[in-house]
């Protein structure tokens, strides 16, 4: 099976021109594996040109985020559907740094919901903030999924992917252990059944939080996950490389 990989460049490179030359390098570096689905996250304004460059390549593309609104006076958005109209095939929707940004459960229901009837695939992204040995993490997870995935129907799971980062470890270089990883992917099976019947227990589940070269091929083989999603490796063009490697190798 392939592993998604989505690259999510957040709010870099600062330019086009660069912008161009990372994604040239991770075109080169995704062409040299057989077991990657590759999704590119660049910010929405390089979004159109970068498409154009890579048409029919082996790239797909997503926004960041976009508004759950079709239109309208909604200042600084961006709609679903421009960013398909830009060649965005998926939408990461509540993202941890959106949320810290105020964007709520409530949001994330209505985007799942928007980027569905706009045939993109929603990644939506749950996850606690901090642990303690009283395991509530489980219930914030579970409130997270149980809102967002609340306006779709069980026939549309199979086009929902569930991104599970724990806040903790993102931006960081220290993944969560596999095993916890197994634990919380079960969980998460186990929630979405219970919301959304059977078809539940074959959600897409990835894992994004410090996902390395060093620890990417660990997390797939033993964390239960589908993929990741990569934060600041990915926009350093020589590490990513040695991270699809890394999976390639592994696969
Ligand atoms: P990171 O970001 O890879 O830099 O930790 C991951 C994320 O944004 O989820």
């Amino acid at each position: 099976m392939k592993a998604l990989v989505v690259a999510n460049w957040k709010m870099n490179p600062p330019t086009f021109r660069e912008a161009k030359k990372l994604l040239e390098t991770t075109r080169k570096a995704a062409d040299a594996t057989e077991h990657v689905t590759l999704v590119v996250a660049p910010p929405a304004i390089f979004l159109r040109e970068l498409r154009a460059r890579h048409k029919g390549k082996k790239i797909a593309f997503a926004l960041q985020n976009a508004s759950a609104e079709e239109s309208g006076a909604y200042t600084g958005e961006i709609s679903l559907a421009q960013g398909a109209d830009a060649g965005a095939t998926y939408a990461i929707v509540g993202h941890a740094e959106r949320r810290a940004m105020g964007e709520s459960s409530d949001d994330t229901q209505k985007k799942v919901a928007a980027a569905l009837a706009a045939n993109m695939t929603p990644i939506l992204c749950v996850g606690e903030a901090t642990r303690t040995a009283s395991a509530e993490y489980f219930g914030v997870v579970k409130e997270q999924l149980r809102i967002g995935l609340a306006d779709i129907s069980s026939s549309q799971l199979g086009s929902v992917i569930i991104s599970y980062e724990p806040v903790w470890a993102i931006g960081g270089e220290k993944t969560m252990s596999p095993r916890d990883m197994h634990e919380m992917a079960i969980f998460i099976r186990k929630t979405v059944v219970e919301l959304h019947g059977e078809k539940g227990m074959g959600v897409k589940i990835i894992y994004g939080g410090a996902a390395t070269e060093s620890n990417a091929a660990n997390m797939l083989r033993d964390g239960d996950v589908d993929g990741l999603l990569v934060g600041h490796v990915s926009v350093d063009a020589p590490r990513f490389a040695a991270l699809l490697q890394a999976i390639e190798d592994a696969t």
